[in-house]
C-alpha cells in the first residue's frame, strides 16, 4: 500500500488542487465510456464540489459522469443531513448541464436494511465495475464512509450494506469496502491535525481506514491542510 500525502496551507487551495485533477480524470476519460466517482459527505468536501461545478460550466460536454454516495444518511434529499442532498446544492449548475447523474443509496424502504439487496442491484446495473476514482473523508474515529470501528465492511456480498452511526444511532447505507476499493484513484480529503494523527496512526489503531490502507490496490492520495 502506498500512502501519498498533498499538503496545502488551506482548504482553498487543497479544493483547486483536488478539483482540477478530477476535471482531468474527467476530461481523459475514453470517449464512450463513463467517469464514476463515489464521493463521501459529511462537512469537509462541499468546497471541493462547488469548485468542480464552476470547472465543468467552462469544459466541452463530455459523457455524463457517474456519481454515487460512499454512504447516505436514511432522510430524504432535502433534510440537511442527506449527503445527495448536499450533491445536489453543491453540482447544481453541472447538474442543468446534464453533466451528471446521480445513482441513489436510498429507496422507498424504510430501512437500509430492507433496501441493502435492491441498492446492491441497482449498483450493479448502473455503475461501471471500477470507479474512476474515490473520494473519501474519515472521522476522527477513523470511520471511512459509514464503516464505524467494530462494525462490519461488507454484509452478504453486497456492493452497499446497512451502518448505525454510533453516537447519533442515525440509519445509513454505506458502500462496502470491497466496493470502495474497486478504484483506479482513491483522494482521501481530511483537514486538521487530530486527524492526521488518527490517519498515522490508525494501522497500530486497527481503525476502520486502516483496512482501506492494507487492501488499497493504488495509491491512496491523502489531500490535507491544518
Ligand atoms: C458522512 C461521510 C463520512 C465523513 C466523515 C468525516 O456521511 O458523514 O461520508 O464518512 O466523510 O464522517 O466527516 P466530516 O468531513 O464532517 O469530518
Amino acid at each position: 500500500m502506498t500512502m501519498k500525502y498533498h499538503t496545502f496551507e488551506n482548504f482553498a487551495a487543497l479544493s483547486e488542487a483536488l478539483s482540477q485533477q478530477w476535471l482531468d480524470v474527467i476530461q481523459t476519460t475514453p470517449t464512450g465510456s463513463s467517469a464514476s466517482f463515489a464521493l463521501a459527505g459529511g462537512s469537509t468536501p462541499a468546497p471541493v464540489y462547488q469548485r468542480l461545478d464552476q470547472l465543468l460550466a467552462d469544459v466541452d460536454q463530455h459523457q455524463p459522469i457517474k456519481l454515487v454516495a460512499t454512504d447516505e444518511r436514511w432522510v430524504p434529499d432535502q433534510d440537511k443531513q442527506s449527503n445527495e442532498g448536499l450533491f445536489r446544492r453543491c453540482l447544481s449548475a453541472s447538474a442543468t448541464d446534464k453533466r451528471w447523474q446521480l445513482v441513489s443509496l436510498k429507496n422507498a424502504a424504510n430501512t437500509p436494511e430492507v433496501a441493502a439487496e435492491a441498492i446492491h442491484a441497482r449498483l450493479n446495473e448502473q455503475l461501471p465495475q471500477a470507479f474512476s476514482a474515490v473520494l473519501l473523508g474519515m472521522g476522527a474515529d477513523g470511520h471511512i464512509a459509514s464503516l464505524f470501528p467494530g462494525a462490519p465492511t461488507q454484509h452478504d456480498d453486497l456492493a452497499c450494506l446497512a451502518a448505525v452511526h454510533p453516537q447519533t444511532r442515525q440509519s445509513r447505507m454505506s458502500l462496502s469496502l470491497p466496493r470502495l476499493l474497486n478504484t483506479k484513484r482513491i483522494w482521501l480529503v481530511i483537514t486538521g491535525a487530530e486527524k492526521r494523527q488518527v490517519l498515522d496512526q490508525a494501522i497500530e489503531n486497527n481503525l476502520p481506514v486502516a483496512s482501506l490502507l492494507r487492501e488499497a490496490g493504488c495509491t491512496i492520495d491523502v489531500f490535507w491542510c491544518p
